[in-house]
């Protein structure tokens, strides 16, 4: 075990006293019910790239618009209003109403109990998500989350509880949006009819380039750094692969329909200088029922790779999925993803190889199951608002990132860690942010 897996390993099962679970009180007046014809009500918490990127997509649904902005900084909340002003007014409705910007550590309790909403878009860093979403269900809104639910085993278990508390009265989906990807859509539904038999084995990896930021002011707060660059915050994020491998563990979890039991598991910081705490690669050997492993490679620096693939090895065949690339199975029932009649752009495949689009490619080609995974995702949540059907995707949501956890608690121990022993330790990170007091912070944006 290296200095730092002891390090992280003595820190990682310490139980802090937690903030009490707060009271919900669902109210039925602001659950929607089956009227077609009226827009869902959408306020954004976390006007960040991502929360920005898929509220887009989900502005695209005729009837759904953002009408609320929350965030900590005002330099963010404006951004999003510009941006959101123009989606209005392309639809033809008005923009964000200033009395709907919600600023500052309170701002989540302001969206949540906002009048003006019928749901909540939740894209804080990862830490915030349980505490955010409690607000949201205690308040009686829909809610889509971003994914992980939480950083640690206590946040994922809150999740967990709260959907069962919005269970049949809210929609609740996690920001696992490649579930709603067709390609990926069509190849689980065919291995799950034994197009590639039994399955023995499987390989997944996420291999991504280094994140970015713009550099942060002179004079900014260690606090305000933190939570502005969280993403190499380990418990601000989770770590790598809490905040990003866990996609890929999710789809494994789909696959094999279950969690893993078992994990081991290396990694480190080994070539990364940039900011932070975080490691910049894990290897992970998860053990799912009927002793099927899983080998979980992660890595997260430089700027000359992205890919981000699973294969499944079964009795019959293989299955071969990339975010950017094939999407099939090879074997005794061979099948490919072909674009969903829509041209396959030449640099579908190859996106690993640094090559990029090329301009003369006709609107509609297809470039990877990524393509249609945001659109597909938020119409569903949509349409599950608008017809009643409500979606709860809370437990799945926890088990993945439980799965992740325990993935990421194997490598920082250096030792085999079981799914019972993660769920029973009551594992919770610490941000240390002085207390959860934030008001500092609204002096500084
Ligand atoms: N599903 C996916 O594929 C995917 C992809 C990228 C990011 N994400 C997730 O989306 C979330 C946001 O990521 P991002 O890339 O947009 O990060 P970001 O840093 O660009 O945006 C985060 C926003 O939240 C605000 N914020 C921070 N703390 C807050 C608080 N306590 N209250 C209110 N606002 C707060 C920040 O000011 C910022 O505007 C993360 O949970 C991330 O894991 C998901």
């Amino acid at each position: 075990m290296s200095d730092e897996q002891r390090k992280v390993g003595r820190r990682d099962f310490i139980g802090k006293a937690a903030a009490a679970a707060g009271l919900m009180i669902i109210k039925p007046q602001l659950v929607r019910g089956t009227a077609a014809n009226s827009s869902v009500r959408v306020g954004l918490l976390g006007c960040g790239g991502r929360g920005t990127g898929v509220a887009t997509a989900l502005s695209q649904h005729p009837n759904a618009r953002y009408v609320a902005l929350g965030d900590l900084f005002s330099d963010q909340l404006d951004k999003a209003k510009q941006h959101f002003d123009g989606i209005a007014a392309k639809k033809g409705y008005a923009g964000i109403d200033p009395k709907l910007m919600f600023k500052g550590p309170k701002a989540y309790q302001a969206i949540a109990e906002c009048d003006q909403l019928d749901a909540v878009h939740i894209a804080t860093p990862d830490f915030f998500h349980p505490e955010h979403l409690s607000a949201v269900v205690a308040a009686g809104k829909h809610c889509y989350c971003e994914k992980p639910t939480g950083v640690d085993v206590r946040g994922a278990k809150r999740i967990k509880e709260l959907g069962k508390k919005a269970e049949g009265r809210l929609s609740l989906d996690i920001g696992f949006q490649i579930r709603c990807a067709p390609p990926y859509v069509e190849m689980v539904k065919r291995i799950h009819a034994g197009a590639i038999g039994k399955i023995a084995q499987a390989s997944a990896y996420y291999h991504a380039t280094t994140l970015t930021y713009p550099p942060r002011p002179a004079g900014t707060s260690p606090l305000e750094l933190r939570i502005r660059n969280f993403y190499w915050d380990r418990v601000l994020s989770g770590d790598i692969i809490v905040d990003q491998a866990l996609h890929v563990v999710d789809i494994c979890n789909w696959v094999l329909k279950d969690h893993p039991l078992k994990a081991i598991g290396t990694g480190g910081r080994k070539v990364r200088d940039d900011w932070g705490n975080i490691w910049d690669h894990f290897d992970v050997i998860f053990t799912y029922p009927d002793n099927v492993r899983v080998s979980l490679n992660h890595v997260q620096w430089g700027t000359w790779m992205w890919d981000v693939a699973e294969r499944f090895f079964g009795s019959k065949g293989v299955s071969e999925s990339h975010y950017s690339g094939i999407v099939g199975i090879y074997g005794e029932e061979p099948w490919s993803w072909d674009g969903g009649g829509r041209p396959i752009s030449p640099s579908a495949n190859f996106y690993a190889l640094g090559r990029k689009d090329t301009a003369e490619e006709a609107a509609g080609t297809f470039h990877g199951a990524l393509d249609e995974a945001d659109p597909e995702k938020t119409k569903a949540f949509v349409e599950s608002i608008l017809t009643g059907k409500y979606h709860n995707q809370a437990a799945q949501g926890a088990e993945s990132t439980l799965s992740a956890i325990l993935g990421r608690t194997a490598a920082y121990t250096g030792r085999e860690v079981t799914w019972d022993e993660v769920l029973a330790s009551d594992q919770y990170y610490d941000p240390e942010l002085e207390g959860l007091d934030l008001s500092s912070l609204e002096q500084s944006s």
